[in-house]
């Protein structure tokens, strides 16, 4: 018998992760048994539990057991994979910098108590947000730890972007290839068609419209999470549980041989992205270990996205080193 893979949430009493938990018990990484470690904050405990009946209701096969806490360091003891979900959302009122530290302080903790307690293979994925400096914060505050072993999600956008371009081709999802977010999960990420192929053409001439492009495709991905919010009345949670678990599956089983897929990690300065900063690229994933897919050429076109994007990330680097979190 295989030991369970052991698997944290954040915020798992959350929208998020109603949908999260019941794929992952499920079986949707794997058929290995998965033993289910749920952090909360103390008042949303309650709200866990009932979560937690609902699992059990289900006599998920894979489901090899469940643990629920406030403490960090009790819930991260062991865990193989961490997705760290829970986030504080804006409130009213509340600027940039109170979100930031507010972040700051959820994302520093975690990373500590992650550094004491998790597994040897820990692998970190965040989803809540602002997740790519999310993730930084977590990586800093946990020197013992790879930083390799830290991602944050675009896999989400990526979903988006080849939704958004089989629609317009008439292709299906599945005769997409290649597709590549760079930069911050943001409203500046760059969808990039000048790499990804439909039916093994190129994606941006089998489109042929510039102007759709520009001014469609790139801002309908990047503001769909605000279109979701205007037409749901709350934000997307499937799908960006759906895309945490695609996300998470991939890097611990590798992605598929003639694709790649985006993963925000850490820059060790590919494609001039400032080293240290958690930018998303294209990446091919094998072994639970991802690398960044090199060689491409970029454009001047791209070459002003990605920019943007990445000094929108370094901004926010600037302002965490301000608050002292990094
Ligand atoms: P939600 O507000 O429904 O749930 C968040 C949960 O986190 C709450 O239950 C809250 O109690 C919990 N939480 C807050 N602080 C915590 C802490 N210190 N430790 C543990 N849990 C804590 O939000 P939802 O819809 O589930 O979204 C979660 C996050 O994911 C948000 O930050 C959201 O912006 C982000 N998100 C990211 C996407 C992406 O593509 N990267 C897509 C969609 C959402």
């Amino acid at each position: 018998t295989s030991e369970p893979l052991k698997v944290a949430v954040t915020g798992a009493a959350g929208q998020i992760g109603y949908s999260l938990l019941f794929r992952l018990a499920s079986g949707a990484l794997g058929d290995r048994p998965i033993e289910l470690r749920l952090l909360e904050i103390e008042p949303a405990l309650k709200s866990l539990e009932g979560v937690v009946m609902e699992l059990d209701d289900c006599a998920f096969p894979t489901l090899a057991g469940v643990e629920i806490g406030a403490d960090a360091e009790k819930i991260f003891d062991g865990v193989n994979l961490a997705l760290l979900v829970g986030a504080r959302p804006r409130g009213p009122g509340m600027e940039r910098g109170d979100l930031l530290s507010a972040n700051g302080a959820i994302f520093t903790a975690q990373g500590k108590a992650l550094n004491a307690v998790a597994a040897d293979d820990v692998r970190i994925g965040v989803t809540g947000n602002p997740a790519n400096t999310n993730a930084l914060i977590a990586m800093t505050n946990a020197p013992d730890i790879p930083r390799e072993r830290f991602s944050a999600l675009t896999r989400l956008d990526h979903n988006r972007a080849i939704s958004q371009l089989a629609a317009k081709t008439g292709a299906k999802v599945t005769d997409i290839k290649k597709m590549t977010i760079w930069g911050n999960h943001s409203a500046t990420q760059y969808p990039d068609l000048f790499h990804a192929e439909v039916n093994g053409q190129n994606a941006a001439e089998a489109v042929g419209d510039q102007a759709w492009l520009e001014n469609d495709f790139i801002p309908t991905v990047a503001k769909r999470g605000a279109a979701i919010i205007e037409a749901r009345g709350s934000s997307s949670a499937a799908s960006a549980a759906s895309a945490t678990i695609d996300a998470a599956r991939d890097w611990l089983h590798g992605s598929a041989a003639d694709d790649w897929v985006s993963m925000a990690v850490v820059s060790h300065g590919e494609y001039d992205v400032p080293e240290g900063l958690i930018s998303s690229f294209p990446v091919t994933t094998s072994g639970g270990d991802w690398s960044i897919v090199e060689g491409l050429e970029i454009d001047e076109f791209s070459r002003a996205r990605i920019d943007a994007s990445t000094a929108e990330l370094a901004d926010e680097r600037n302002a965490v080193t301000e608050l002292g979190l990094i």
